[in-house]
């Protein structure tokens, strides 16, 4: 069996209104992730899709007079398509509303009843539609006359109906030994210490059906009762390995996922309620859980009353989608809060990809049309310049797998920009040009170095901005299947004989009034 599967997966987003940065801003991350161990030489599974149950959907498309299933095709068809504008690589769409799901999260209720971790009582408490969420009494507060989550600040109403309960507070132990076992089981560290001071606080068993909408999937044997949509939710991620089908190829190459990329504001619903539900249905758990941060549209979350939010739509009309790609992950540490803004956006494009990236590969090729004949100069004899410039990124590969593999996102892209600084400070100090008469062979081990950094390089940013690195890799004739870490060492992967094509524009620099 290969063991280099990697199994990655995105929040399944609410279609409950039109996407927007937040969303992108998960799955780009995801995307990102999925692509770099494809690049690593992984068997890549990555899955996104929607999450369509549930009160907020049902209040929702009645509030558009929508009969809710057409609401949810109508909207879970926005999501499908801005995979395709932000570029994703998924291999699956899930919605929770296909059969497949269904029969996925029927399995999971009956294994739950069958372990005795189901029983039948009444649920009186606070919950908030908006975040599908139930609260204690202190974790609610009141503003301005009506009772909100602390947390959220969304509007919490007062529900007291027969309910299900699942037996969370069993789990508790059991939880907190798989935390301390698992360092790596909740990242960042500071989520980790936040989800294990919240389950030694105590866990309550927790409602897990609803009676008084009927938009969900309904209790087997009582469908009275649908099933609380965070259970139905959360199983998605077997769902799409075919489960209840274990011995399928899917199910047994990629369960359990590697890693679960989600929004902290969603990290309880993953690092208690699913391990719990997981454990008790027997199933093995995930391997990590990465919470990232907030994006804020200039220092505030975005909102529709602020009136700040940035849709990633529009930015990419304008700017491009690799644009927004990097921008987003540069500027953000990847599990903190961080604020982005226009005047930054263009910056970083201007800075970081037209006068960095795009001048490399763009001085280079156009030095190589000019000079020789188009093609890369072969080389076989690099100074003591060359092979620093070539041993420093070399060296560092491990590092940047490393990086990766911890989702230490800004560290690596640090890093690779870094290199091609030095690049394309080192093709100004060797001065190619001034070479041409005098001395050739010097002027072609320049080139060819250069071009062979250019080639790493991109292999490097591949999963950030891959539709520029496919022109830079269309220009010098390798084909997007070798872009590989592995191919970073292979010097042969250059093609000497045919001629470059002409580079596509990479990134537009944005003057300042745009
Ligand atoms: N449907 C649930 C997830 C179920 S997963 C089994 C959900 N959906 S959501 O559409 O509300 O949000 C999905 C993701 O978008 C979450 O990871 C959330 O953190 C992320 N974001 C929404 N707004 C955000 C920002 N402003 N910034 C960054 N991400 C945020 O929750």
């Amino acid at each position: 069996m290969n063991n280099k599967n990697f199994y990655i997966t995105t929040p399944i987003y609410y279609p409950s209104g039109k996407p927007h940065m937040g969303h992108a801003y998960s799955s780009i991350v995801a995307d990102i992730f999925a692509r770099f161990k494809r690049v690593e030489g992984y068997n890549v599974l990555f899955v996104t899709g929607t999450d369509e149950h549930g009160q907020k959907i049902e209040k929702e498309a009645k509030k558009n007079n929508k009969d809710t299933k057409i609401f949810c095709d109508e909207l879970s068809n926005k999501f499908k398509t801005l995979t395709k504008i932000l570029n994703l690589s998924n291999d699956d769409f899930i919605r929770t509303t296909e059969v497949r799901h269904h029969n996925s999260v029927i399995e999971i209720w009956n294994k739950l009843v069958d372990s005795g971790d189901i029983y039948l009582d009444k649920y009186s408490g606070w919950y908030s539609v908006s975040d599908e969420a139930f609260y204690d009494e202190d974790e609610i507060e009141l503003q301005e006359g009506k009772k909100i989550s602390k947390t959220s600040g969304s509007s919490v109403e007062w529900v007291e109906e027969e309910s299900y309960f699942f037996k969370l507070s069993s789990w508790e132990k059991k939880l907190l030994e798989h935390y301390k076992k698992n360092s790596e089981f909740i990242l960042p560290t500071s989520r980790k210490n936040e989800v294990i001071s919240f389950v030694e606080k105590g866990l309550k068993d927790l409602s897990i059906s609803r009676t008084s909408f009927s938009w969900g999937i309904p209790v087997p044997k009582n469908s009275k009762h649908v099933i609380y949509v965070w259970l139905d939710a959360l199983t998605n991620y077997i769902s799409a390995l075919n489960f209840p089908d274990t011995d399928n190829e899917k199910y047994k190459n990629f369960w359990p996922a590697d890693v679960h990329i989600i929004g902290k504001d969603i990290l309880r619903f993953h690092a208690v309620f699913w391990p719990a539900f997981l454990l008790a249905a027997k199933l093995p758990l995930p391997k990590k859980i990465f919470g990232h941060g907030w994006i804020l549209s200039d220092e505030k979350k975005m909102s529709k009353s602020l009136g700040n939010i940035l849709d990633p739509i529009e930015i990419i009309e304008k700017y491009g989608v690799d644009q927004l790609r990097y921008y987003l992950v540069k500027e953000v540490s990847l599990g903190n809060d961080g604020s982005i803004s226009m005047d930054n956006l263009k910056n970083c494009i201007n800075n970081d990809l037209a006068n960095n990236f795009g001048n490399l590969c763009q001085r280079v090729f156009s030095f190589i049309k000019k000079n020789c004949n188009n093609r890369i100069p072969e080389n076989k004899n690099n100074n003591e310049i060359d092979k620093k410039l070539l041993d420093n990124l070399n060296k560092n590969i491990p590092n940047l797998i490393n990086l990766m593999n911890k989702q230490n996102l800004n560290e690596y892209i640090k890093m690779v920009v870094g290199f091609s600084f030095e690049a394309n400070k080192y093709f100004n100090d060797s001065e190619p040009w001034a070479l041409k008469k005098s001395d050739q062979a010097r002027m072609n081990s320049i080139l060819n170095t250069v071009t062979q950094q250019i080639k790493n390089i991109s292999i490097l940013l591949y999963p950030i901005i891959p539709n520029s690195v496919k022109k830079v890799f269309n220009t010098i004739n390798i084909n997007e299947s070798d872009i590989k870490i592995s191919n970073i060492l292979n010097q042969n992967i250059l093609n000497y004989k045919i001629e470059l094509k002409d580079l596509e524009i990479l990134f537009t620099k944005i003057e300042n009034d745009n």
